[in-house]
């Protein structure tokens, strides 16, 4: 059988567009627990995070094979990608079912449910939206609890020792058969607190008042100043790399950003139209517009007056 990915994928640098309620799951391994969600709440859209391409792939397949129309995945690390991907209150609710604890010290940075998260998701979820995590590992699910509770966005009630779930995944049923303890924390989004730049809240304005003296120069000799260039300010870091010019009316350059640790590399493209230069984000390693990518284009606006 042929799969057509496409129409379940969100890629890279895009974000979900739905009318509708929307319910994330985080970490969703086999995908099972995500089919469970389409099957049941076929009125919101379910939207997947996952890290691992294989899980991606193999949830894809089982939803397309299902014939569900309201599941969308998007691969990635679930830190970065709630960030970027996700307006602002747009979830009503988020699901985390049995994430790896990392339980040893040097590991802690590797673990998902953090105070950090805990803002991500309040920042992402409507009022009145819900955050639940289900793990077998008691003092995780009372950490995440306190996290929630601490980021002054959420309440929540006692971690619950094995509440009647409304589904059981083969994960969590192979574990009940070892003998082991389901433990949830649930919250409740009860007071909107703001969240440090997300690159979703208000745009900055681009400059585009370049230095008057480029205005005779060819593009590779706009362009070229800005190689090697490195922009680091709190928050991110921007390096432009490479610059491939095709004749003298188009270019590419390529450019890494690293936004808290969210690497992405992508192109922007320059072409003349009439007597301005324009440039845009290329679709080849299309990026998030982070705060990062947002200082590259300043920077090549404000270098080499390039318009975006
Ligand atoms: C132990 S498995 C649980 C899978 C599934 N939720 C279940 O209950 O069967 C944890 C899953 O979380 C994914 N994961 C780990 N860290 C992640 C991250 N930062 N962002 C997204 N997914 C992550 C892993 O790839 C894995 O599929």
């Amino acid at each position: 059988m042929n799969w057509n990915f496409t129409d379940i994928l969100i890629p890279p640098g895009e974000s979900l567009v739905a009318s509708g309620p929307v319910i994330a799951e985080i970490g969703f391994g086999n995908g099972e627990y995500l089919e469970h969600l389409a099957r049941t709440r076929p009125d919101c859209s379910v939207v997947g995070i996952e890290i691992s391409q294989w899980c991606v792939t193999k949830a894809a397949r089982r939803a397309l094979s299902a014939g569900f129309r309201n599941v969308r995945l998007i691969h990635g690390d679930a830190r970065d990608l709630l960030r970027y991907a996700f307006e602002p209150r747009s979830l009503s609710e988020a699901y985390m079912n049995f994430p790896c604890p990392w339980p040893k010290r040097r590991h802690t940075e590797r673990r998902v449910a953090s105070p950090r998260f805990a803002a991500l998701i309040g920042g992402r979820l409507a009022p009145g939206g819900t955050f639940t995590l289900a793990t077998d590992v008691e003092w995780y699910a009372e950490q995440t609890r306190d996290a929630f509770l601490s980021s002054g966005s959420f309440s929540a009630g006692p971690v619950e020792r094995n509440p009647e779930r409304d589904y059981v995944t083969k994960y969590e049923r192979k574990w009940r058969e070892m003998g082991r303890e389901t433990f949830v924390t649930r919250a409740v989004k009860t007071a909107e607190v703001s969240e440090p730049d997300t690159g979703k809240e208000g745009e900055e304005a681009l400059e585009t008042t370049a230095n008057p003296g480029i205005a005779q120069l060819s593009l590779s000799d706009r362009l070229r100043p800005i190689l090697g260039e490195c922009i680091r300010k709190d928050g991110y870091v921007v390096i432009f790399k490479e610059l491939f010019a095709s004749g003298d009316d188009a270019a590419l350059i390529s450019v890494i950003s690293v936004d808290e640790g969210f690497e992405q590399h992508y192109y922007v493209k320059v072409v003349l139209s009439g007597s301005r230069w324009l440039g845009k984000l290329d679709s080849i390693g299309h990026p998030y517009r982070t705060p990062g990518v947002r200082a590259s284009m300043r920077a090549m606006s404000r270098i080499a007056g390039i318009e975006f």
